[in-house]
């Protein structure tokens, strides 16, 4: 069963090819497809070409299915609203596997539960979803989308294949990636990425089609990186269902870019022109839902800064011949954050989303537009909101969301204000300096420097943060999130971290900056940092240090800016300088504690030497303080 991975290309598969033509297709996209028609017996075929024609029928279908409506108030834009169970990521159903688990999991005491991701054997996997995609496409449409994730053509890039039964995935991997026609044309007959979705609701003739098909009791994620195969059931939320995006491009791609010498992290990319015209490119690593497309499209308060935006969620990132490490964002598109977005927090998205957007669980007014908490008052009086849960009539302080927290637009990138001319550059940009971040209400300093490559990499092993609506969790609670890729992570999180390391060695290569921030600092009244476009003038201090500049002073922690070296002229609010940069004694002696037992217990006997030693040399600083 399954030897080569393919059913024989002589199905006894019956259903039709309403739109395109197989016989059109590389062998191997054709015996993809047969092998999995044949499993998952979908009524007929469509080979997406990727055009506007192909676009508009299949919005006019999800229209007509009431998958979607129109939001009347702008150009293309629509609302979908999803099963109340099918709202965010499934991490606790995510699984990698391979035939050896240490592979995907550090090597740990045995009973200990790991928190760096979920193992199956590839066999017990296959016996898994051998219950779950039999059939599973009945009465549907199974549509084909060769994609690219990276520009056509560019060494960066990588195809993969998604067959799917949801229009609403084709209508939305279009604007996050590059589908259609021509990238069967630059795949010819090589290998590619396979990857299966279905929302696991077969329609039967007794049972009618609903508006949002899921199966979340059934709802599996699967990646088998040695067969370079991504099998997803029961959910059409994006991030479980747009294959392309964590799946290929994060889990798949940390493997790839191991095993090829490069990096596959979830970070943004921007660029930062100072006043004097000189230009740097950042990339920066913050865990879901805390603030990467924000700080990717910032309108910058101080003059004469300009910001632009490269790409909000992916990095691809690679040294050159040269030693300079250079990044292309392998998507297209913006899936982003809804509620907190406004004019005054992020001018750029909102520009971005007037035209050509789905909505995915945010609240509508009954003038055809959309509405979520925290997006900027107009008109309220006279203007009536539907929630995302079809509740009409929402009220201000009923006590209930407008929209999903986890609400989402999803915009092509080329719509942004604050595009970077560069974005599409198949060279990728130069990168300077990275950034680590998250949510952390107490004892991390605004803004912080490692002192070398290796110390900056322990920093990255070290990120915790908040959890937030994006993952299936309840309530606000620190957690580690390494590197923000505790979610991503394709293969075993220790050997990550000697990835990352075995870098600093070779003296060739121009190993940027690594620096650390944190927005979300509370004090008694709230956070202490007014965040949005006042971040650049964190940004200005880092690429300040970048130049060399000698603004900056020493702590246990890192290099902290000198005092006075912060740019806060024209500042509005006041702000509490020594609260944002106080190190309490009490908190980081609990935390290089902490640090050390997760360490310990998670990463186990593949924790590398040297992050022991940045430990210890922490630690020491700290008993010092
Ligand atoms: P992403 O998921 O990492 O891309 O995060 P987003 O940029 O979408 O932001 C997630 C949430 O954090 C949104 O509600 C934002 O309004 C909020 N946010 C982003 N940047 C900041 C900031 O600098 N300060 C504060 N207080 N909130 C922020
Ligand atoms: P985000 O992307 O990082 O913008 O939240 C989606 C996700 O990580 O689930
Ligand atoms: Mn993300
Ligand atoms: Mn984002």
């Amino acid at each position: 069963k399954l030897k080569d991975n393919c059913y024989a290309c002589a199905p006894d598969y019956t259903g039709s090819v309403l739109y395109g033509n197989l016989n059109d297709l590389p062998e191997k996209v054709k015996c993809f497809i047969q092998d999995k028609a044949k499993q998952c017996q979908p009524e007929y075929i469509h080979i997406c070409d990727g055009t506007e024609k192909e676009r508009d029928l299949l919005l006019y279908l999800l229209q007509k299915d009431g998958t979607i409506k129109p939001l009347n108030k702008y150009e293309n834009c629509w609302l979908a609203r999803t099963d109340p169970d099918d709202v965010a990521r499934v991490e606790s159903k995510t699984f990698i596997c391979t035939t050896n688990k240490t592979d995907t999991i550090p090597n740990t005491k045995d009973d200990v539960v790991s928190t760096l991701g979920n193992w199956m054997s590839p066999s017990d996997m296959d016996c898994l979803l051998e219950s779950r995609f039999p059939g599973c496409m009945k009465g549907r449409t199974m549509f084909v989308i060769p994609f690219s994730m990276g520009p056509i053509g560019s060494k960066f890039s990588k195809i993969g294949i998604q067959l799917t039964d949801s229009a609403y995935v084709v209508v939305s991997m279009r604007i996050m990636s590059r589908i259609g026609t021509s990238v069967l044309e630059s795949l010819g007959n090589d290998d590619f990425i396979k990857c299966l979705h279905s929302v696991g609701k077969p329609v039967t003739s007794v049972q009618k089609a609903d508006r949002w098909p899921c199966n979340p009791k059934q709802t599996v994620i699967a990646h088998y990186p040695e067969r370079h195969e991504i099998c997803s059931f029961g959910s059409g939320y994006g991030g479980n269902s747009l294959l392309g995006k964590k799946c290929m491009a994060l889990r798949i791609g940390s493997i790839l870019a191991r095993k090829e010498r490069w990096f596959a992290e979830h970070m943004l990319i921007m660029g930062i022109e100072n006043p004097a015209g000189v230009k740097k490119y950042f990339a920066a690593a913050f865990p879901s839902a805390c603030g990467k497309t924000n700080l990717a499209m910032m309108e910058p308060s101080l003059p004469g800064y300009k910001v632009t935006c490269v790409g909000d969620d992916i990095a691809w990132m690679r040294f050159d011949e040269n030693g300079q490490l250079r990044a292309i964002n392998p998507e297209a598109g913006f899936f982003g954050v809804a509620p907190g977005t406004s004019k005054k927090t992020n001018p750029n998205a909102m520009k971005t989303i007037e035209k050509n957007t789905i909505f995915t669980n945010v609240a509508s007014t009954d003038d055809g537009g959309f509405y979520w908490q925290g997006l900027d008052k107009t008109n309220q009086d006279n203007i009536q909101i539907t929630s995302w849960m079809g509740i009409k009539n929402w009220q201000h302080g009923s006590g209930t969301d407008p929209a999903h927290p986890n609400s989402r637009f999803c915009a092509p990138a080329n719509q942004c204000p604050n595009i970077d001319e560069n974005w599409e550059s198949s060279e990728g940009v130069s990168i300077e300096a990275i950034i680590f971040g998250g949510r952390r209400p107490e004892g991390l300093p605004l803004v912080f420097e490692s002192f070398d490559w290796t110390h900056g990499v322990f920093l990255g092993a070290s990120l915790k943060s908040e959890t937030t609506a994006a993952a299936e969790y309840k309530g606000k609670l620190v957690v580690h999130d390494p590197f923000a890729m505790r979610p991503f992570f394709g293969y075993n999180f220790g050997h990550y971290l000697k990835h990352w390391l075995s870098f600093q060695a070779n003296r060739k290569l121009n190993c940027p900056k690594i620096f650390h921030v944190n927005w979300f600092r509370k004090g008694p009244e709230g956070f202490l940092w007014p965040g949005f476009g006042e971040n650049i003038r964190v940004l200005d201090w880092i690429f300040r240090r970048v130049q060399g500049e000698d603004c900056h002073v020493m702590s246990p922690v890192g290099y902290i800016p000198r005092p006075g070296s912060l740019n806060m002229a024209g500042l509005k609010q006041e702000v509490d300088m020594n609260a944002l940069f106080e190190l309490p004694v009490q908190f980081w002696r609990a935390e290089v504690d902490e640090l050390e037992h997760y360490f310990n217990s998670q990463v186990g006997s593949d924790l590398p030497d040297k992050i022991k030693q940045e430990l210890n040399q922490l630690k020491q600083r700290i008993y010092n303080m």
